[in-house]
């Protein structure tokens, strides 16, 4: 079958993966092989922009990695690599800068959150971020790029930086890509009222033992007016629930709900339910996940192989760049 183009994705190295990169991405990412050539990839470089702390790079990357093969990214069709093993990257990166004005940057509301964020730590390359963001993009001639509505002012960056070069430059080299918006609603955390996050460490892991997680669910926040366990229950307010409409077949979802409405299930008893249900769902690929992670050396051949196969696209594209610049 012949696939629509090409689509580009990445994503910060951050570990292990929770329920939200599972639901919110990762899912995503392994449906769209089905229809389009991808290219996913770690985006170390931009990780480097806001680390404070030294984290564990390597780790993180090869924990990330993991899990998204586990999930079902396919390295033998689409191409998995970390960003800074192409550097290629970077060229293009200086070279889209003479394309953008600066105060297209520094008015992103995205910049202003993460001036606000890390005031003491104010970094050129963050400046730079939707810079560095579409020469991922443009670098592979990504016709799309799956991504979450908080990405779409980068993507709209991305575009208007394509006409730029192409029309003062006189040479369609790059591609203007579409933003595919990966809507699915947010899913919170175990404290019901932010987004799932690490930073909030109100995350659960989708690589987690059963126990591990089990013990993650049982913390969650429920409807909290429910205080007694005589109470009814509203699911409709209940982040439990929510995780159930999708981890727990149909037919129980409504049993639940009746049940929590009439206080006949306690909030215990449901989580337990989310519990199992969790660890059924992932069991084959925690399975994968373990079976993957016991052989260090193949991750780093795969993501070499990754890096190799996007070299290639990266030199060709970058070859007309220097060419459409004029570069001697
Ligand atoms: N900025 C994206 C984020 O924070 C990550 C990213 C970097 C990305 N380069 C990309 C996403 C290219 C899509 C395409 O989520």
């Amino acid at each position: 079958m012949p696939k629509k183009g090409r689509v580009f994705s990445g994503a910060r190295p951050t570990g292990r993966q929770h329920l939200g990169n599972y639901l919110g991405a990762i899912k995503n990412y392994v449906a769209m092989q089905a229809d389009y050539d991808c290219v996913y990839c770690i985006v170390d470089l931009h990780a480097l922009t806001t680390l404070e702390e030294r984290e564990d790079l390597r780790q993180n990357t090869v924990d990330m990695a993991l899990d998204w093969l586990a999930a079902g990214i396919r390295p033998e069709e689409t191409i998995l690599f970390v960003q800074s093993h192409v550097p290629e990257v970077t060229e293009l990166h200086t070279i889209l800068s003479m394309f953008t004005p600066l105060g297209k940057l520094t008015d992103l509301p995205t910049f202003k959150e993460k001036v606000a964020q890390q005031p003491h730590n104010v970094n050129y390359g963050l400046v730079g971020y939707p810079v560095l963001m579409s020469a991922d993009i443009t670098l592979y001639k990504a016709d799309a790029v799956p991504v979450g509505v908080d990405q779409a002012s980068h993507i709209e960056f991305t575009r208007e930086v394509v006409r730029t070069f192409n029309h003062r430059t006189g040479r369609p080299v790059l591609v203007e890509p579409q933003m595919k918006n990966t809507e699915y609603p947010k899913v919170l955390g175990t404290d019901g009222v932010n987004k799932m996050g690490k930073s909030l460490n109100n995350h659960i892991e989708i690589s987690g033992t059963p126990e591990e997680t089990q013990k993650r669910v049982m913390t969650m926040v429920t409807d909290p007016q429910r205080q007694r366990r005589t109470d009814p229950g509203r699911p409709e307010v209940c982040n439990v629930f929510t995780l159930h409409k999708t981890f727990t077949p149909g037919d129980e979802v409504a049993a639940i709900d009746t049940a929590c409405r009439q206080a006949g299930i306690g909030c215990v008893d449901c989580k337990k339910k989310l519990a199992a249900n969790i660890n059924a769902h992932f069991a084959d690929f925690r399975e994968r996940r373990a079976a993957l992670a016991s052989d260090p050396n193949h991750i780093r051949d795969v993501l070499a192989d990754g890096a190799g196969r996007a070299r290639d696209i990266a030199r060709a594209t970058m070859a007309e760049v220097r060419d459409a610049v004029g570069l001697p």
